[in-house]
């Protein structure tokens, strides 16, 4: 009975990763280079699963038919070397592995291509734990939402500023590393025309206390909706003259010292030639166009914000903001209340 049940919640939980509407399975690809990847993934699969089933089936056809029957007192014939057979299974693997190598290789060949001339560029650096996205043709920066449309090309250049993370969106592509001082690239992908939508990403190497809450979405616009929210991105952050802005804008200023590390301007992102400078935190310019905060973490509500200002190591244990904010004392940011406040009206009005 015990025993039954034991399998019972081993099948259980095996088959809880069987979901194909799953936000993150690799079995429903949106984009070429996932179907490509998965493609390979079942092709490699069932080869294994035809070569399992024979070896196998010979092991247990051999412990049936030579198995010591009652009787048998004389010891079996020995047998020392078969030409036939040392050919047979040398030949048959290695046709097994072409047959593996070929289509292996040529994904990878056809996945390494150099972007072509009209895809759009956007450089990723992983922070701990936070993500940067820099979109190079149209000079903006911002964070932990990468947008892009469907239908055609998105080159990612992949880098971190602090130590190893891997850029992972399962039904898009991925996963590739994010290396300190080198850059990387993910292939080039496309999303499907028809599948307009958001997707979750996630870095996908142990890179510190709070790596399980280093995401990302990656939201596919239409032509016209991508090209909308770029205008939108592009003009620079302006402060309504809504009640509690300017209260806020001064405590972003000036108590809370917000921006020794945090920084309200779209077009901060190095240029060539400009010398690179390190970013602790995200750009808040536009923060409230931003469907989530603290990198995917929550909602972006107000309510989510209040609490992530109260205690930002509570929601995301060692982060930078709890570690290097000058005002802090432990475990919270100490604002007040009212100053929370005042900081989420403003916040809030960045759109
Ligand atoms: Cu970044 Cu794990």
């Amino acid at each position: 009975m015990i025993r039954r049940l034991m399998l019972l919640s081993l099948g259980l939980l095996l088959f809880a990763a069987c979901s194909k509407t799953s936000t993150q399975s690799t079995f429903n690809p949106v984009a070429d280079v996932a179907a490509k990847q998965l493609d390979l993934l079942l092709w490699v699969t069932g080869a294994a699963i035809v070569v399992m089933v024979l070896v196998q089936g010979a092991l247990v056809y051999t412990i049936v038919r030579f198995r010591r029957k009652p009787g048998d007192d004389t010891l079996p014939v020995q047998t020392h070397g078969n030409t036939r057979l040392e050919i047979a299974w040398t030949i048959a693997p290695v046709i097994l592995l072409a047959g593996l190598a070929i289509p292996t290789v040529s994904t990878l060949w056809e996945l390494d291509k150099e972007p072509p001339s009209d895809a759009l560029h956007v450089r990723a650096i992983a922070h701990q734990w936070w993500w940067e996205f820099q979109y190079t043709d149209h000079g903006f920066v911002t964070a932990n939402e990468l947008r892009v449309p469907v239908g055609r090309p998105v080159s990612i250049q992949l880098e971190s500023e602090d130590v190893l993370h891997s850029f992972w969106v399962p039904k898009i592509a991925g996963k590739v590393d994010m290396v300190p001082g080198y850059v990387n690239r993910l292939p080039t992908f496309i999303i499907d025309p028809d599948s307009e939508g958001t997707y979750l990403g996630q870095c996908a190497e142990l890179c510190g206390t709070s790596h399980a809450l280093m995401r990302f979405r990656v939201i596919a616009h239409s032509d016209a909706d991508f090209s909308d929210w770029i205008s939108g991105q592009q003009m620079p952050a302006t402060v309504s003259g809504r009640d509690g802005v300017e209260e806020g804008l001064a405590v972003f200023r000036g108590a809370g010292a917000c921006t020794l590390c945090h920084l309200v301007d779209v077009t901060d992102l190095e240029t060539e030639g400009s010398t690179p400078r390190v970013r602790k935190a995200p750009n808040l310019a536009h923060f409230a166009s931003r469907t989530t905060l603290a990198a995917g973490l929550l909602d972006n509500t107000s309510e989510n914000l209040e609490d992530w200002l109260r205690n930002p190591d509570k929601l995301k244990p060692d982060n930078l903001m709890f570690k290097e904010a000058p005002v802090y004392t432990n475990p919270a940011l100490a604002l007040d209340e009212q100053q929370i406040a005042a900081l989420v009206t403003f916040l809030r009005s960045l759109d």
